[in-house]
């Protein structure tokens, strides 16, 4: 007989190079800076360790395999259609998002003032309540190169809750 956990957890982590010129996009959201993320797509940060952490907690392949930037069914598709494939596998295999915490490290700018909207775009696009999705900003206190403003990371966890069918 196969086990069917009522709850599934799951950690999703991503990483980008900021560069000169480019545009600095997170949870769909643009943030007001001179650098922005070096990357195929958008370069979200925070959609891309949401999908692996909805895939992860799934047991799933992670983002690049199930998306490779070869396929072009996902060629040019922005990170938010990444995310509502990732909450529709969760869908079809009887789960949903119980609640979702993410953390991202930037050294500027401050994200607390773009928190609420990247917030409500997050939410809006996994498709659940305001109060099951949470969003910090975190400096790397000059260390490394995210430190010296030349990188920009994520941590997300989610918890995922088997449907009840009412
Ligand atoms: O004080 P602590 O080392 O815990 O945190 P920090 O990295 O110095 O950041 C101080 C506060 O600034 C955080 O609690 C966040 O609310 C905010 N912050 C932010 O909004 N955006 C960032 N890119 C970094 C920090
Ligand atoms: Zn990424």
């Amino acid at each position: 007989m196969t086990h069917k956990p009522r709850l599934r957890i799951g950690h999703g982590f991503d990483l980008h190079r900021l560069e000169p010129g480019r545009r600095l996009i997170i949870g769909g959201i643009e943030l007001a800076h001179d650098r922005g993320c070096v990357a195929h797509s958008d370069g979200d940060v925070l959609f891309h360790a949401v999908v692996d952490s909805i895939f992860g907690a799934l047991g799933l392949d992670d983002l690049g395999s199930v998306f490779p930037d070869s396929d072009p069914q996902w060629q040019g598709a922005g990170s938010g259609q990444f995310v509502k494939e990732a909450i529709r596998q969760a869908a079809q295999g009887g789960y949903a998002i119980g609640n979702l915490d993410a953390t991202i490290v930037l050294q500027r700018p401050k994200v607390s003032p773009y928190k609420e909207q990247i917030c409500r775009n997050l939410v809006s696009v996994l498709g659940c309540h305001r109060s099951q999705v949470n969003v910090k900003g975190k400096t790397h206190e000059l260390v490394d190169a995210i430190g010296q403003g030349d990188a920009i990371s994520c941590h997300v966890v989610v918890l995922l809750e088997e449907q009840t069918i009412v």
